[in-house]
């Protein structure tokens, strides 16, 4: 692809958003459009139609979204539909009117329901009852999917839908409402160390198995995605078949094991202790990434290095 494409990230200061403008970055592109969340509401159709018309992008990226933990999901489940829905229809009717050409949507892995096989093939999409503490946020996100293909197959377009699985990196949130279980815990172990009573409480049984993908692996996972050529991009955005890629890094431990691994990169030494009365999630979620790893895509960043790095982040924004 020509590296004087327009290409529209939406949502290019979140986690993932700014790892994408990281890698097309590092990748040459030169004319990447973006506005922030004050400069334009991206769930308002109007104006958003307005930017697309004008800038005219051939390759959008729908990094734009309410995220958050289990807390948040609990605290706000009308937020994380409503705000979600009207976020992907306002990006994906303007894309369809600005006749953008690819379209990397992104959603998550808690769209699979929680008792499907593992590791979750993109096929177990509406096979079985989701998990009930982020269901809202889910079902927004399997309609983002849906709404790709039903583009796919009614208009003619060819967009596609990545499913990332846990996320973490520089720029994540470390709050403890807000934030998920990676960066509270980094937050936490760093308050911990400092603080007197040397203990670093964690929510659930700690038997929650997890996979963790860094943001800027993901993000060369998409731009690999949205810049394929032209036979193998169509492949992925048949109208028959359900425009889904899942994008894991395999590396999968116990939230246990993710403890003591951040109390080690943190330096923190006193005890960890797990608060069962707290929700664990799903029991074991890793994502079956065997389509984007046949496009080429490996992982490059381990997780106890990633997490160094996203310490070094940490400590130089909020200490
Ligand atoms: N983080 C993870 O672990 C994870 C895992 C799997 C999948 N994903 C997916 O990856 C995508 C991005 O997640 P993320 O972790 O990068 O989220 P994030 O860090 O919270 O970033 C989301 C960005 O979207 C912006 N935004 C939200 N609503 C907006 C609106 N109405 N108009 C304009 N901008 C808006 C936010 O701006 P403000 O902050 O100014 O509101 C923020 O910059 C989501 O679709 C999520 O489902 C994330």
């Amino acid at each position: 692809m020509d590296k004087s494409t327009p290409v529209f990230v939406a949502g290019h200061r979140g986690l993932a958003g700014s790892a994408i403008c990281r890698e097309l970055e590092r990748r040459g592109f030169d004319h990447v459009i973006v506005r922030t969340h004050r400069e334009l509401d991206l769930a308002q159709f109007e104006p958003t139609r307005e930017l697309l018309l004008r800038e005219r992008p051939r390759v959008m990226f729908v990094a734009a979204s309410k995220v958050g933990g289990i807390g948040a999901n609990s605290a706000a489940p009308v937020d994380f539909l409503v705000d979600n829905l009207a976020l992907q229809i306002s990006l994906l009717r303007a894309a369809h009117e600005a006749d953008v050409e690819r379209v990397v949507f992104l959603g998550s892995s808690c769209i699979y329901p929680r008792d499907a096989a593992q590791p979750l093939a993109e096929s177990a999409l509406l096979s079985g009852p989701l998990e009930p503490t982020n269901r809202p946020y889910a079902i927004a996100k399997i309609a983002g999917v849906e709404m790709c293909w039903a583009y796919n197959r009614q208009f003619g377009r060819r967009w596609l839908a990545a499913m990332p699985t846990n996320l973490y990196g520089p720029g994540d949130n470390y709050d403890l409402a807000t934030g998920h279980v990676l960066a509270a815990l980094l937050r936490k172990a760093h308050e911990a160390r400092g603080g007197r009573r040397r203990r670093l409480s964690v929510w659930g049984s700690g038997q929650a198995r997890r996979e963790f993908l860094h943001a800027d692996d993901l993000a060369r996972a998409l731009v690999l995605l949205a810049t394929l050529p032209e036979t193998l991009y169509a492949t992925l955005v048949a109208p028959d078949n359900c425009p889904l890629v899942n994008v894991g890094s395999g590396e999968e431990l116990t939230i246990r094991e993710l403890a003591a691994l951040v109390a080690r990169v943190v330096g923190f030494d006193g005890d960890i202790t797990f608060d069962p009365s707290k929700p664990d999630g799903v029991p074991r979620k890793i994502v079956d990434s065997t389509r984007i790893r046949a496009l080429g895509w490996r992982p490059a960043i381990g997780l106890a290095a990633g997490i160094a790095t996203t310490y070094d982040d940490f400590r130089s924004r909020h200490v």
